[in-house]
């Protein structure tokens, strides 16, 4: 469980909030995509789950932040990575090793995994994050989807209950970033593992978090479950999100009374809407 009450952050330095009043509460077992313009607060988002903001970014920090119960400002990220494993935007600082079993090893010796769980956990992340045929490759030799993988497989190598990651596809085309995101479901349904997302990709989210909390330069701007969260068109709008063509479409067939369904995630989704009213079934006739 992640608790954020009332968390508002300023970096050292800055003449403005980086995060504004944010309340935001997240279950054990969930998958939460944020997304928010450039600039909004999701990467200090992020760092103050992990415990780096303020650890590690020093600034003025109002509020309070628990993750799996451990109030972030009584506990180093090194302690609270027994609970959330990170993975940064910039992927290529985060591997440190040449070989890919190396790298998932440098994790599991860091934190004192005793010799015997070793092999399993090691085998287990490299399963879980879809990789086992990657163990022995040089690291260098891997594309962006597959190094993506081995820096999500360290990180899952320690079992975290929460897994936090700031935009994981950044660098990659839409087939591997599809590919991420699979692991990332397999991960949250097959494991458990608590899913924290930061995406650019609006349409990837939808189909695959449960829930989105949109952050804006103001604050938290709207958080509830994807099609909650799609159905609010102006909030996304005023936030500088870019909308799903489908979610649009939605909106304005709402406007027209033409549909009051939930809104589409997808074109597929897009596609029985529009029968639908083709139909007349969701029609409002006067
Ligand atoms: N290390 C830092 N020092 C000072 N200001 C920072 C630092 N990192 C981010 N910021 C500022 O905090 C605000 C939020 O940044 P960030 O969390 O990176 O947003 P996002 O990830 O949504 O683009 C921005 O105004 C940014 O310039
Ligand atoms: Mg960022």
């Amino acid at each position: 469980m992640i608790n954020i009450n009332g968390l508002t952050f300023r970096y050292v330095g800055a003449n403005a909030d980086a995060l504004t009043d944010i309340n935001l509460r997240i279950p054990d077992g969930d998958f939460v995509g944020i997304i928010g313009p450039s600039g909004a607060g999701k990467t200090t988002l992020t760092r103050a789950i992990n415990g780096l903001v303020p650890h590690h970014y020093k600034g003025d920090y109002y509020g309070e932040v628990l993750v799996d119960g451990k109030d972030t400002l009584k506990h180093t990220p090194d302690q609270l990575a027994v609970s959330v494993g990170s993975v940064f935007q910039d992927i290529e600082s985060q591997l440190v090793s040449e070989i890919v079993e190396d790298e998932v090893l440098f994790g599991l010796e860091n934190f004192s995994v005793s010799s015997g769980e070793i092999e399993s956990q090691m085998e287990w992340a490299l399963n879980a994050a879809g990789i086992p045929g990657l163990r022995n490759r040089e690291i260098r030799s891997l594309s962006g989807g597959q190094k993506q993988k081995v820096a999500i497989a360290s990180i899952i190598a320690l079992r975290p209950k929460i897994i936090v990651l700031d935009e994981p596809t950044g660098e990659l085309d839409p087939l591997a970033s599809r590919r991420i995101f699979e692991t990332l479901r397999e991960l949250n349904t097959q494991f458990g593992v608590t899913v924290v997302v930061v995406e650019q990709k609006i349409m990837l989210l939808c189909e695959f978090a449960r829930r989105l909390a949109v952050l804006s330069s103001v604050g938290l701007a709207i958080e509830g479950s994807v099609t909650d969260v799609l159905r609010h068109i102006d909030v996304l709008e005023a936030t500088g999100v870019n909308i799903p063509r489908v979610a649009t479409l939605a909106g304005l067939l709402r406007k027209k009374s033409l549909f009051f369904g939930e809104p589409p995630i997808n074109v597929l989704g897009a596609k029985a809407m529009i029968e639908n009213c083709l139909r007349g079934e969701n029609t409002c006739l006067d």
